[in-house]
């Protein structure tokens, strides 16, 4: 069986469907994180599993032992579960040193004095502490500080770690090195992971699996690459990365713009699921557009163009269909108002 296993778990607050019968496994030593927009259910989903919020319907199972169940009415509080957990501010007390901070929780469990400092320093010295540890959090940085709420939740080795947008303070140089500290400390402890982050690129690098949720709902568990690579739905395709959505009309075998069917055919073959069916959605990655010279793929007129550094960013209008494309700055470049022809070799069908 799974490490952690959440089965239809539901939680309503008021009419809000907050958690919507949530189903899934996650194997021990596991990074699994949880991605979606703003107030799809991932903090409340990450609470339940923590303790903090009780179930409306389903239950939770860590360790081979039960943690919450409605139809037992049945809660382990989650000072019992032993799980370490880090969030979004940086929850560190001031007036402790960092020792003091990351000693603390092994204070209330009673430990002896030998076992606090050994466990302690082991803590401070896997994040990279051991230098600060007579300092107090006010003299350290943000990502020092967030280490200090990382190493407290590390000193009781706990099975599982709950991180809920741990990194999202924190400015984008020290956010990348973190990612790569908690993939190192994973690979030192051993203990599975829950990571909740709304950044697609932060699951993506440390996720063994993603669930994409929306409106408490599971949209997509899968690796990154499958996320990336086979997105179940319109959804998941638009929420990891930037994407096309172009509607097509399908015609004698062919697929043409819905707005522009006298542009031309997209070179896409018609799956055999969508033989009969007079339309559908055609979703692709602005760097999948290739243009192509006069005479090929679709016409279009370059609407609107924009450098971003390595890469260039055009906007090619279709009738009213726009369609973003991504090229590298040593490309031929395309003037604004010129026209263009473009192809998509990959794309992914929707209805
Ligand atoms: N304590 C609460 N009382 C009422 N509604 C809540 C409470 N906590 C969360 N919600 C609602 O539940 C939904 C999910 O919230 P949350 O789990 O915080 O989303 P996320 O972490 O994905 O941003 C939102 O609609 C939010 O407004
Ligand atoms: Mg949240």
């Amino acid at each position: 069986m799974a490490y952690v296993e959440l089965r239809d778990v539901t939680k309503l607050f008021g009419t809000v469907r907050a958690v919507d019968k949530l189903n899934l496994s996650i194997e021990k030593g596991e990074c699994f994180s949880f991605l979606g927009p703003s107030g799809c259910g991932k903090t409340t989903t990450l609470r339940m599993v923590a303790g903090f919020e009780d179930l409306d319907g389903g239950e939770i199972e860590v360790g081979g032992k039960l943690m919450s169940s409605k139809a037992k009415n049945f809660y382990v509080p989650p000072e019992h579960r032993g799980f370490g957990m880090v969030f979004q501010a940086f929850a560190v007390w001031p007036h402790m040193t960092v020792y003091d901070n990351v000693a603390f929780p092994l204070k209330i469990k009673k430990l002896s004095r030998s076992e606090i400092e050994e466990r302690t320093k082991q803590a401070l010295a896997n994040t990279n502490l051991t230098k600060q540890a007579q300092l107090y959090p006010n003299d350290l940085s943000g990502g020092e500080k967030q280490r200090i709420a990382l190493a407290r939740a590390l000193s009781i080795n706990p099975g599982l770690l709950l991180l809920d947008e741990p990194l999202s303070n924190l400015d984008p140089h020290l956010r990348e090195e973190m990612r790569f500290e908690i993939k190192d400390l994973q690979r030192k402890y051993d203990f599975s992971i829950i990571f909740v982050t709304h950044d697609q690129s932060e699951a993506m690098a440390l996720s063994n699996r993603i669930m994409v949720m929306k409106d408490g709902r599971t949209m997509q568990i899968d690796t990154p690459l499958n996320i990336y690579a086979h997105p179940k739905n319109q959804f998941v395709f638009s929420f990891i990365g930037l994407s096309n959505f172009i509607k097509v009309k399908l015609d004698g075998g062919r697929a043409v713009i819905e707005s522009a069917p006298e542009a031309g055919a997209l070179a896409a073959e018609i799956p055999a699921e969508f033989a009969g069916a007079p339309k559908a959605t055609l979703a692709c990655r602005p760097s999948d557009v290739q243009f192509v010279p006069e005479g090929e793929g679709v016409r279009g007129v370059i609407d609107r163009m924009a450098y971003l550094g390595e890469t260039v960013d055009y906007m090619v209008k279709v009738g009213t269909q726009e369609i973003r494309v991504e090229k590298s700055r040593r490309e031929p470049r395309l003037e604004v108002g010129h026209a263009c022809s473009i192809s998509i070799p990959r794309v992914v069908w929707y209805e």
